[in-house]
């Protein structure tokens, strides 16, 4: 079955891309490139053993869309292809206006034409704005949004929502916390062009030398160490989270339905807890110094998972714990980055060059990072590798 994934060489795209061939899908990427590299191709190549099909196309381009969801045969469309950076959409409200909600309306009028009905939108837990108190269910009520960024996903399910109540659509959209880590293969990751504007990618790429210290936004939140506390959840987890949500979709009998999933693990973590959980686990310090706040970020956020039962009979979610034992973010994307950028590599000796994969952790040492999440297991508890704290 034929999927048409939006952005799929970006950083959550290109990792969909790898689950929906594990589970039998045939992905067709379209892609403009605008954040991400065309090298990816040739990771997820590796992956999966075969090209994977790639439009390179603006998604506002209506004839264009058409045409590809016609001669594709697709069956169901997964929409990542949207502009990310908060701070940014601060700045470029137009741009972000025009590109995250006219792709939008561009792919759903072309698919009401080609009379195809399941979509996947990639939405965020910014909907939630500035949560009253977390964690946040899918029925936390939705408060205005703190940047522009965070509007456009808001008013994006607005649209599907509304669409989906009067026309043949079967829509669901998925709130990611956020998403870190990258495929085990270090293949493919986060690889934003440019300055990254996102915490994980701005940490492994100083970690590798590309960038000389990480700010950190603000010290001064109202939280335990003072800066912001995120749900980080693991890429992969995310990606197959599609997968499931794709299927619960295309197993739904009614012609049309809207609903919204959390896709979080449950769990709080401040930005210097990342920062200091990435310096243990490296071995080495990271340059980092305090900054201001940045402007349009939320205080604290993280996923209510109770509903992790649910999900897992059947309905898009978090994967139980078993299936959570991947090396972690910090060991794979650090690996990536540092493939990417041969004459810093080459400079280091091996021994000084890499992260410890998480799973060379031995039994009985102490401390680390949990394997499923990739945050701290506290010094003060013995590293199992059937232990998760998530
Ligand atoms: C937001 C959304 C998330 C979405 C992501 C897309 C919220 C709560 N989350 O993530 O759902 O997937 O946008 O981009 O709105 N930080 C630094 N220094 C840096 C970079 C970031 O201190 O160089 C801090 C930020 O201030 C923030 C945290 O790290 O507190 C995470 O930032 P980032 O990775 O950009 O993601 P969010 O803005 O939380």
């Amino acid at each position: 079955m034929n999927i048409l994934v939006t952005g799929g060489a970006g950083f959550i795209g290109s990792h969909t891309v790898v689950s929906l061939v594990e589970a039998g899908f045939n992905p067709v990427i379209v892609d403009d490139f605008s954040n991400s590299e065309p090298s990816v191709l040739s990771g997820l190549k590796k992956i999966v053993g075969r090209e994977v099909s790639c439009h390179v196309l603006d998604c506002n381009n209506y004839p264009a869309m058409r045409q590809i969801l016609r001669d594709e045969k697709i069956a169901g469309v997964i929409h990542f292809a949207a502009f990310k950076a908060v701070g940014e959409s601060m700045q470029e409200p137009l741009a972000y206006y025009r590109n995250n909600l006219g792709s939008l309306l561009t792919l759903v009028d072309a698919m009401l034409a080609e009379g195809i009905s399941n979509l996947i939108f990639s939405s965020s837990c910014t909907v939630y704005g500035e949560p009253d108190t977390s964690p946040v269910t899918e029925q936390t009520p939705i408060k205005p949004a703190a940047s522009v960024y965070g509007n456009t996903k808001q008013v994006g399910e607005e649209i599907l929502r509304d669409v989906s109540a009067v026309k043949p659509l079967k829509s669901l959209s998925l709130r990611y916390f956020n998403p870190i880590g990258a495929h085990p293969s270090a293949l493919i990751g986060e690889l934003p062009r440019g300055v990254p504007s996102n915490l994980v990618p701005f940490v492994t790429q100083t970690a590798a030398g590309l960038r000389e210290s990480l700010t950190i936004f603000g010290n001064d939140y109202p939280t335990p160490d003072g800066t912001c506390i995120r749900d980080f959840i693991h890429i992969m987890d995310l990606a197959e989270a599609h997968v499931a949500a794709l299927q619960y979709a295309l197993n739904k009998s009614e012609s049309s339905f809207y609903d919204t999933f959390n896709l979080g693990t449950g769990q709080g973590n401040t930005v210097l807890e990342l920062v200091k959980t990435f310096e243990k686990v490296s071995g080495k310090p990271l340059p980092y110094s305090i900054g201001p706040r940045r402007e349009g970020d939320v205080v604290a956020v993280w996923a209510d998972v109770k509903n992790r039962a649910n999900y897992s009979a059947g309905k898009p979610g978090v994967r139980s714990r078993k299936r959570l034992r991947m090396p972690g973010a910090g060991s794979s994307v650090y690996r990536l980055y540092l493939r990417h950028d041969e004459p810093h590599r080459k400079s280091r000796s091996p021994g000084q060059r890499g992260v410890r994969p998480l799973h060379y952790r031995r039994r009985g040492e102490r401390g680390g990072l949990c394997t499923g999440c990739c945050f701290a297991w506290p010094e003060s508890r013995t590293y199992r590798e059937d232990r998760f704290c998530c």
